[in-house]
């Protein structure tokens, strides 16, 4: 043989070798972003049940919640103490409620060794009260914010929001819901005996490293953090016992990166009932619904005496390509709860056929629309700058949003302060589970979206309101935007960036 045909076997061999390497490793990596916990969870645990917070009536009518945020520590799995952050526990925080009309006030405190916010999802509020990055609770400090209830009754949450470092402080522990009642809910005859048959359903994937959380990124994983197993409100592998025959659940998607497809393991029918920003005009029967990060559903589900069923996240069918589909988590599976109804169950009356009115724009009166291109790198080519106002909107007027992803990877969008009507999607009326008032909304690459909203709390050209991606480690990568709400003719004012160490 020839010697350059010796080292060409030579350098074949070893390209056969390297290939078959790769190739291998790419096939143990593929096989390996893979989890499910569907059909194979044993239900040991009961279901916590998040407190409702306590709190107080001022003499002028406010009523004040207390929250703190604290360190701590939660046995999970037994013997197994896992350091967490929680408000005034050891991780997650309290239920708090208020009603339409109401004054309400949250004294926070921070005994963190960080700066936080805690910002409230869904809410419609004066900018300065919203708890975004521009309101950080330096550590052992306090903030009070306070404003009037002026929404539908709906499910919403609490979270920190400090720029950089949100994915972080959430799957530490930080989050907790704000359930909101008005009149007309109070009149309607749905299941609402919180912990009894209205049940807050917090959703999040978690990993453990013995003790203590893995909240390491998958090599492949553009998404951020996925977990291989789920709790409900700090719960692995829970159960509930239940004595009504409707159950409502009130599913908060709060997990930081991962998109659940809810329904349950013997496919039956459940009654959608309220999306994120308050009950639907009547219910929607569905055997699925699918919720992105930051995205709430209000669902009533039916029970035989002594039956079980459960609660089970599905394999995602949202034409992603196939990398997206394994890497994103697209075909993972969940046991999430499994309800366990009584021998016997106190009956309860149909689902009423007329719920809420929706107070979201129809998109008729609509003054300026406004595009939107989401991308990893930031929104319309821009990453977030704490100091750079991107939108100025004028108080007391409709915009239509047009959002689009075209990035190749999945995205949701979330607006501060608002709720909006999807008029859209890619040209078509919305499915059923978007019909209702929503702040957040999933965008799987290429889908454009249309939303209608109106701006109609207090001017103020000095401090913004956020838009972002709501998987928090796309938005603390910069995918956010801020806009401000201001009078006609007005302009959007200089934004102050708070000193770097607060929020680093
Ligand atoms: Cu749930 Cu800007 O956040
Ligand atoms: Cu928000
Ligand atoms: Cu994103």
């Amino acid at each position: 043989m020839s010697r350059l045909k010796r080292v060409l076997i030579v350098l074949g061999s070893v390209a056969a070798v390297l290939i078959a390497a790769i190739g291998g490793g790419f096939l143990w990596l593929y096989a390996d972003a893979k989890v499910s916990t569907a059909g194979s969870t044993e239900f040991t645990r009961e279901l916590a049940i998040p407190p409702l917070a306590q709190s107080t009536v001022r003499a002028d009518g406010t009523r004040v919640f207390d929250l703190t945020m604290r360190a701590g520590r939660k046995e999970f799995e037994p013997g197994k103490q896992t350091p967490t952050w929680g408000f005034n526990g050891d991780y997650l925080g309290p239920t708090l409620r208020a009603e339409r009309g109401e004054k309400v006030a949250v004294r926070i405190k921070n005994t963190l060794d960080e700066a936080s916010t805690v910002h409230w999802h869904g809410m419609h509020l004066p900018a300065k009260m919203d708890g975004g990055p521009h309101q950080m609770v330096a550590p052992g400090g306090s903030w009070t914010p306070n404003w009037t209830v002026d929404q539908p009754a709906s499910t919403l949450w609490y979270h920190p929001h400090p720029h950089g470092a949100t994915e972080k402080h959430v799957q530490r522990g930080l989050a907790g819901m704000f359930l909101l009642d008005d009149a007309r809910s109070k009149g309607l005859a749905l299941p609402r005996t919180y912990g009894v048959d209205d049940l807050p359903v917090v959703v999040q994937d978690v990993k453990f490293d013995g003790a203590t959380f893995d909240h390491g990124h998958g090599l492949m994983a553009s998404v951020g953090f996925l977990g291989d197993r789920t709790m409900v409100n700090g719960t692995p592998d829970p159960y509930k016992q239940v004595g009504d025959e409707r159950i409502r659940l009130r599913l908060l998607n709060a997990s930081t990166a991962r998109v659940y497809t809810f329904g349950f393991d013997d496919d039956r029918r459940f009654a959608l009932i309220g999306t994120d920003g308050g009950l639907l005009e009547r219910p929607a029967s569905m055997d699925r619904v699918r919720l992105s990060p930051g995205e709430r559903a209000e669902i009533v589900v039916t029970m035989k005496p002594g039956e079980r069923t459960v609660l089970r996240s599905y394999p995602l069918d949202a034409g992603l390509d196939f990398w997206n589909q394994r890497f994103s988590g697209g075909d993972d599976s969940f046991d999430v709860l499994q309800l366990r109804a009584a021998a016997t169950l106190r009956p309860s009356p149909d689902v009423p056929a007329r719920l809420g009115e929706l107070e979201v724009p129809d998109g008729k009166d609509t003054v300026r629309g406004r595009h939107f291109d989401l991308r990893m790198s930031g929104i319309n080519g821009r990453s977030m700058e704490m100091s750079r106002i991107d939108e100025t909107v004028t108080r007391g007027t409709s915009e239509t949003w047009t959002v689009r992803n075209d990035n190749g990877m999945p995205h949701n969008f979330h607006v501060h302060d608002v709720q909006f009507r999807v008029l859209e999607v890619d040209g078509e009326k919305p499915p059923a589970e978007l019909l209702g008032a929503k702040d957040t909304v999933y965008l799987p690459s290429g889908t454009t979206m249309k939303l209608a909203m109106r701006f109609d709390g207090p001017a103020d050209p000095d401090t913004p309101y956020m838009y972002h991606c709501h998987l928090l480690y796309h938005e603390d990568a910069g995918m956010m935007g801020q806009f401000v709400v201001v009078e006609k003719g007005q302009q959007a004012g200089k934004v102050r960036t708070p000193h770097a160490h607060a929020w680093h």
